[in-house]
């Protein structure tokens, strides 16, 4: 699935390429894709913007992103090579005549053109548009655009629906950076390639499970996005359902994009509503005060520049969720993120049901369950917890719980783990749709989110407040622990 046959001509066309992702994630992304030798000499880099620079003020404002964005030094060979593929057009999208100068660069009947949108929600119609009347869109080019995708059902289809005028669904690959990890395209060969737990992943095995993305800052300045979009559409929508969905989809009939989408899309539809009636058993949302994150004082969410004060815009949600098949009834899914958490980690944790028999309650009187921990960030790796008895000479069984533990660094010292953006850029110039996400899945995690969303606005839900540096507000251990006689796995 993942072979590079980037053997062919193809241009990178980067709409935005002064904005502050192309600076942060997709120029040092480039930088180590071409030092990995995985792009091929004849592509062309062409960012697209207002400014009125020419190729070599361009290379030199590069140049100078890379040194300030990448994790490694710049090698000044490396950067000729790069250097040779940048080219720089300015191009304002409202100019529909543009786009017709553009097709004079362009050669789509030839080559692969991929125009990446780093560029504002609101300008995907125009620059589809643009394209498409200066008949940019034939087969031969793709679009590559950034989330968030609308942010309700209703937004999202009318997106979908107009980016459809334009592009067949095939040319169209939806960004979801978290499909970029390496930690999570692990996830398809440990469930389906380890018949272990190809063949005990289901309700009869597993007793629940955990997902969790707790990030240590807070909005980072970005509250102009962030009032309006809050934790639960910023991330719950996204990352932490297409974790949900890969760690519990059915077996893909194959590696193909649309065998996995199908799986996926399926359990989406399976996701029981959350409404009026259970919002407040099943949901809690937090918005931190100030507290201390890992020694240092940080200010409440109210009090960050730009934010209403009295906004109740969530910067914590926790949800219990259950997947209405077969697979997967009685199981229940907590997952939980937040901002100004003690850690940043993404983890899922599934933990197995318990032994029906206890045969070592002499010594050993609540065995506890088996757990799988599978860490897409820090320390990413994989390790199982079983129980084991402590070697000694009594004649009772000692028991103690020990873990089996896999790690990226140890194992594979030579192996660098990429950056999604790396993955990402490479599928999409290699034309593997496999990790971005179709347009019904975006359109059913909305649905479920907006019934969510709905619902805190009629039962007048406000966010609950929790002192930074702590794991949310105390309420989450409610639902988990009164409620459901289980522990968040706090590390
Ligand atoms: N930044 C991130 O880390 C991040 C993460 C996830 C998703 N995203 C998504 O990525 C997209 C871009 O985000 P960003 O943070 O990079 O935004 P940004 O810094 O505001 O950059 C947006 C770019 O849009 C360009 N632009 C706006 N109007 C234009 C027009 N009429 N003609 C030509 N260019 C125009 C700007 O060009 P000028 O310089 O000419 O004004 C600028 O380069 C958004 O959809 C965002 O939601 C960003």
């Amino acid at each position: 699935m993942y072979t590079n046959k980037t053997t062919q001509f193809y241009d990178l066309v980067i709409f935005g390429a002064k904005g502050d992702l192309t600076k942060r994630k997709l120029l040092p992304a480039l930088y180590k894709l071409e030092k990995k030798k995985k792009i091929f000499k004849n592509t062309r880099i062409i960012g697209i913007g207002r400014a009125n620079w020419n190729n070599s003020e361009y290379s030199k404002i590069v140049k100078e992103n890379l040194l300030n964005f990448l994790d490694c030094s710049l090698d000044e060979n490396i950067w000729k090579l790069f250097k040779s593929k940048l080219f720089f057009y300015n191009l304002d999208i409202n100019n529909t005549s543009c786009f017709k100068q553009l097709k004079k660069i362009l050669d789509t009947d030839s080559n692969i053109t991929i125009y990446y949108f780093a560029m504002p929600p609101n300008t995907f119609e125009i620059i589809c548009k643009g394209l498409g009347d200066s008949h940019l869109n034939n087969k031969n080019t793709r679009i590559v655009i950034e989330k968030p995708i609308g942010d309700s059902l209703k937004s999202a289809k009318i997106i979908n629906k107009k980016i459809s005028k334009y592009f067949k669904e095939s040319q169209i690959f939806r960004i979801d950076h978290y499909l970029g990890k390496e930690t999570t395209l692990n996830l398809l060969s440990l469930r389906f390639a380890n018949s272990i737990f190809f063949n005990n992943w289901d309700n009869k095995v597993i007793d629940h499970v955990q997902i969790t993305v707790s990030e240590k800052v807070g909005i980072e300045g970005r509250w102009k996005y962030f009032e309006k979009t809050g934790q639960m559409k910023d991330m719950v929508q996204n990352h932490l359902l297409q974790l949900l969905t890969i760690i519990t989809m059915s077996p893909p009939n194959n590696l193909e994009a649309n065998s996995i989408r199908d799986e996926k899309v399926k359990v989406l539809n399976s996701l029981r509503l959350i409404n009026n009636n259970n919002v407040n058993i099943n949901t809690v949302r937090g918005q931190y005060s100030s507290g201390i994150v890992q020694g240092v004082k940080v200010n409440s969410y109210l009090n960050e520049d730009g934010v209403k004060k009295n906004s109740r815009t969530e910067t914590f949600v926790s949800i219990r969720t259950h997947i209405d098949n077969s697979r997967w009834e009685g199981v229940p899914f907590y997952l939980r993120t937040g901002k100004r958490l003690p850690i940043k980690c993404s983890k899922i944790v599934i933990f197995f049901k318990k032994t029906p028999i206890n045969l070592f309650n002499n010594s050993f009187i609540n065995i506890p369950e088996n757990k799988l921990t599978i860490r897409l960030e820090p320390n990413e790796g994989i390790d199982l917890q079983i129980i084991n008895k402590i070697p000694d000479l009594q004649s009772e069984y000692l028991l103690d719980k020990v873990k089996l533990n896999f790690d990226y660094i140890h194992t594979f010292p030579k192996n660098s783990l990429s950056d999604a953006y790396e993955r990402l850029l490479l599928e999409s110039m290699i034309g593997n749709q496999s990790l971005f996400v179709r347009h019904d899945e975006v359109e059913a995690s909305w649905k479920w989110i907006d019934s969510i969303t709905n619902s805190w606005s009629s039962t007048n839900q406000t966010p609950i407040l929790y002192k930074a540096g702590t794991w949310g507000p105390g309420e989450i251990s409610d639902m988990i622990i009164n409620q459901d006689k289980r522990y968040w796995d706090n590390f």
